[in-house]
């Protein structure tokens, strides 16, 4: 029997997660929204597209919860976007509101489902979903690190004219301005770019990483980033159908690890089946342990706002 992934929210991010799910022929997808019409028509205009693609993913578009049924992933990227000069936190009590209505629907189909959540501020609305869906800490994921670290990466390609595929990164903390990116652990064909490139260079991507975001936000005016969020949603989703066992960066519910406890942050960990198999404890610098506990203070500020 075929997969099939659920997405919560039929706006850019959503469909363009779609997109590359089918794309890769990963599973059938189901797109549901409040708003009428929109899920069912970006449905089937992607399916339409399948001929043309050679792919066999069934894609459908749904106002109904119950056309969700059994899903094993369940993507949630519903909320509003931010502006410019709004930042990540600002969306908080309106998307707190949407994934309250969204999370008990999506349990109530689909009770045994990996959900990977998207909406912002992320990490706070990954602790939300976690607690609303009483769902095992393993089977609740945020998807930040990944789109975090594929920015820097392609900052870095760029900077050294190299080929993305040599470059891999590290970015962990909370998915805000208080990220961290992780310069020693961020290598070309295996060299660490501290090697490759001065302190101002290093300094100077990390910083663009950290407002990578917010680039974006401000060229497009009405909206922010969708194309490296759901590629990077994709390489999750793609990770846990396939059982691959892959390590990336994501947002887990620590419970001691790195020194935090009860708190959403983001940290390598093992993406398979089973959603979250493993936590990933790398040894830290005491400057990076303490940028991922500034990181993780703004989280914990967040959480304590909306109390999950
Ligand atoms: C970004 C938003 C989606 O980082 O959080 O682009």
């Amino acid at each position: 029997m075929r997969k099939r992934v659920t997405i919560v929210g039929s706006g850019n991010v959503g469909a363009t997660t779609a997109h590359w799910i089918a794309s890769k022929e990963l599973a059938d997808v189901v797109l549901i929204d409040i708003i009428e019409g929109v899920p069912q028509g970006k449905g089937l205009d992607l399916l339409e597209a399948m001929p043309i693609e050679k792919r066999d993913s069934y894609i459908t578009g749904t106002n109904d919860y119950k056309d969700t049924a059994n899903s094993d992933v369940v993507v949630i990227t519903a909320g509003i976007p931010r502006k410019p000069g709004m930042s990540r936190d600002d969306l908080l009590n309106t998307n707190y509101g949407i994934m309250k209505a969204v999370v008990g629907e999506v349990v109530k189909y689909s009770p045994g489902c990996i959900l990977i959540i998207v909406s912002n501020p992320l990490d706070a609305m990954a602790q939300a979903a976690y607690k609303l869906s009483k769902f095992p800490r393993e089977r609740v994921v945020g998807m930040a690190g990944v789109l975090d670290s594929a920015r820097f990466r392609a900052f870095i390609a760029d900077e050294l004219k190299v080929s993305v595929e040599n470059v891999t990164a590290f970015v962990l903390g909370g998915h805000g301005d208080t990220m961290v990116p992780l310069p020693r652990y961020s290598t070309v064909a295996g060299i660490p770019i501290t090697e490759l490139m001065d302190t101002a260079a290093v300094d100077r991507l990390v910083q663009r990483t950290r407002d990578g975001g917010a680039e974006i936000v401000k060229y497009l005016k009405t909206g922010s980033a969708y194309y490296a969020p759901s590629a990077a949603v994709t390489e999750m989703v793609e990770a846990i159908l396939k059982d691959k066992k892959k390590i990336l960066p994501c947002a887990a519910y620590l419970q001691g690890e790195y020194g935090i406890n009860g708190l959403y942050v983001g940290v390598p960990v093992k993406l398979g089946a089973k959603g979250i198999e493993q936590i990933i404890e790398i040894k830290l610098t005491a400057e990076e342990k303490a940028g991922l506990d500034k990181s993780a203070a703004a989280v914990k500020e967040l959480v304590g706002v909306i109390g999950v």
